[in-house]
Order: C-alpha cells, then sequence, then structure tokens
C-alpha cells in the first residue's frame, strides 16, 4: 500500500455566489440532509460530512484552510463541554449519540487550522497546506464539494487506482451536460468498466469543453503539486488555479488518472443557489432510501 495518510480540505472561498447566507456563515457550513446515529434524518454541514467521509475510509491527520469569516468552522470543528457535559442530557437521545460520535471522532483526530491570509485561489489555498503535508501524497477535499455514494465507494475507488497504477495524482471526475463551470479533463479510457481514464490534458473553466468529464474537487496529490503552485502565473483574476498546477505537475511527470463516479454515486456542490437546493434534494433523497432500509432490517 502507498502511504496517504493527510487529508487537506479547502474553506477559503467567499461564498460569494450563496451571499447573503453566506456573509457571515461559511458555505461550506450550509447544511445538507444525512442519515444519523440509530436511523435518523439529520442535518448536518457539508464540512461536517466530509470530515466524516475521510474519517471514515481512516484518515486521522487533516488540515483545514480557512481565511476571515471561518471561525464558525473552527468552533464547529471544537469539542464543547458545556454541550457533552449538560445540554446533551436534555435533548433525543439519537441526536445526542450524533453529536457525541462526532465529537469522538475530533478528539481521535489531530486538526490542524491554517490561514490563507488573502484570496488569491483554490492553488494558493493548497499552497499554504505545504508544511503540514511535507513531502507525502496527500489527499485534497475542497469543503464545498461532496459525493454521497454507499461505504464512500468513490473515496475507495479513489485509492485503489492510485496504489495499482501509482502516478502522480489521481482526481474523481463526473461527467456532466454543461462542463464550462468546471476543469475539464481529456484523455484515453484505459478501463472502462472500472470507469478509469489516463488523463492527457486539464484545463480550468473552458468556453469550449474538450469532453464532457467535469474535475470534482477531491483528489489525491503528490507534494510536487507545490513546486508547480509556486511556479505557474496568475489567471487574468489574480488567483492562483489549482488545475494550472495539475497541468504543470502532468506534463512534466505524467501520470495522473481520473475515476469516473457511478451510477448510484451522486456529487453536491454548494456553490449556487440552484446547486444548494439540488444538495438539499438529493441529500434528502439518498439518506431516505437508506433509512427505509435501516427501519427494514430493525
Ligand atoms: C474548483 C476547481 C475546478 C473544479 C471545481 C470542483 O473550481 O478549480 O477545476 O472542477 O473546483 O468543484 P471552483 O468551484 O473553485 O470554481
Amino acid at each position: 500500500m502507498r502511504q496517504l495518510s493527510k487529508a487537506v480540505i479547502t474553506a477559503a472561498g467567499l461564498g460569494t455566489r450563496l451571499l447573503p447566507s453566506s456573509k457571515e456563515i461559511p458555505k461550506e457550513m450550509f447544511p445538507i440532509f444525512d442519515l444519523g446515529k440509530g436511523g435518523i434524518l439529520c442535518v448536518k454541514p457539508v464540512m461536517h460530512k466530509i470530515f466524516e467521509n475521510l474519517y471514515d475510509v481512516g484518515f486521522r491527520d487533516f488540515c483545514i484552510i480557512v481565511g476571515r469569516g471561518k471561525r464558525s468552522i473552527e468552533d464547529h470543528f471544537t469539542p464543547d463541554q458545556l454541550f457533552s457535559n449538560v445540554i446533551s442530557n436534555r435533548i433525543r437521545r439519537k441526536v445526542r449519540d450524533e453529536m457525541l460520535d462526532f465529537y469522538a471522532k475530533i478528539r481521535s483526530s489531530k486538526i490542524f487550522f491554517i490561514n490563507q491570509p488573502s484570496q488569491r485561489g483554490f492553488g494558493d489555498a493548497v499552497l499554504q497546506a505545504e508544511a503540514f503535508v511535507g513531502n507525502e501524497y496527500f489527499l485534497l477535499h475542497a469543503g464545498d464539494d461532496l459525493v454521497l455514494s454507499r461505504d464512500n465507494s468513490h473515496l475507495t475507488r479513489l485509492f485503489k487506482v492510485f496504489d495499482e497504477l501509482g502516478g502522480e495524482i489521481v482526481l474523481l471526475s463526473e461527467r456532466v451536460k454543461n462542463p464550462t463551470q468546471y476543469g475539464v479533463i481529456s484523455g484515453e479510457i484505459i478501463d472502462r468498466e472500472k470507469g478509469i481514464v489516463e488523463v492527457r490534458d486539464i484545463v480550468e473553466k473552458p468556453s469550449k469543453p474538450p469532453s464532457d468529464m467535469a474535475v470534482i474537487g477531491i483528489y489525491i496529490l503528490s507534494p510536487k503539486i507545490f513546486k508547480a503552485l509556486k511556479e505557474i502565473k496568475e489567471d487574468s483574476r489574480g488567483e492562483i488555479q489549482l488545475t494550472d498546477g495539475l497541468k504543470m505537475v502532468l506534463e512534466e511527470r505524467g501520470g495522473v488518472y481520473a475515476v469516473l463516479l457511478r451510477d448510484g454515486e451522486k456529487r453536491l456542490d454548494v456553490g449556487n443557489p440552484e446547486n444548494y437546493y439540488q444538495a438539499l434534494v438529493e441529500s434528502y433523497k439518498f439518506c431516505t432510501k437508506l433509512i427505509k432500509e435501516y427501519s427494514g432490517r430493525t
């Protein structure tokens, strides 16, 4: 098994497309539906769910990149003693169990918060994690992107490709009708059944997309990405784009693979009001189905 023990979650974007709600509540803290302890329907912040998914597949070392106005994320990920000792006795048992389970996961993890001093783009946010990551491969998860799947199959398939094919970068991708708002890959499908693509090119938000394969904000990255992010130039908006760094690693080293989402794996993106509405609908559908199955078993 190749070593992969550190996870970086970025939550530094301004979330302007979700104003006014995102003014004081970071978009990464917007709620979605989930299946809670004891088969209950509960609501939890997107970041909370991302953390639990990564915890459940074995990560314990986390670095969350925050910026100004993201204090509520740090509070959420710091166990509240008052809650644990006093309030928890007054609320529904299953809800309490859900909360205490989250705190137990936090307590058995190491979570570092790193500040991105200025809004210089996704690539610049990732660059802030360099000291945390060191010279290791790491998992990068955007804090506003989430994939719902049974048993985190999207993550385990990503790890499998990383282990079996090697390479410098493995990312998740989804076929979409209009990929102009995403990073877009092109390349050769090397395993149709498993949905594995050997990436030949990657481009950020192209007006004429080279394919329908949009990049999801979940990647396994080589530490070589940091050197690339320091070398690339800002885009026309003054931002350092992760995609440009990925392209540089691809051109210098090759070994970039994409894993396509499968039927039954659902990508949610909390980027604008329409997508957020879809995230609520899809997460509700996904967990009510699981709840039905759960109650059929008990
Ligand atoms: C970022 C990446 C883009 C990727 C997207 C996934 O864009 O730059 O390549 O497709 O995340 O959500 P952003 O959402 O920050 O505009």
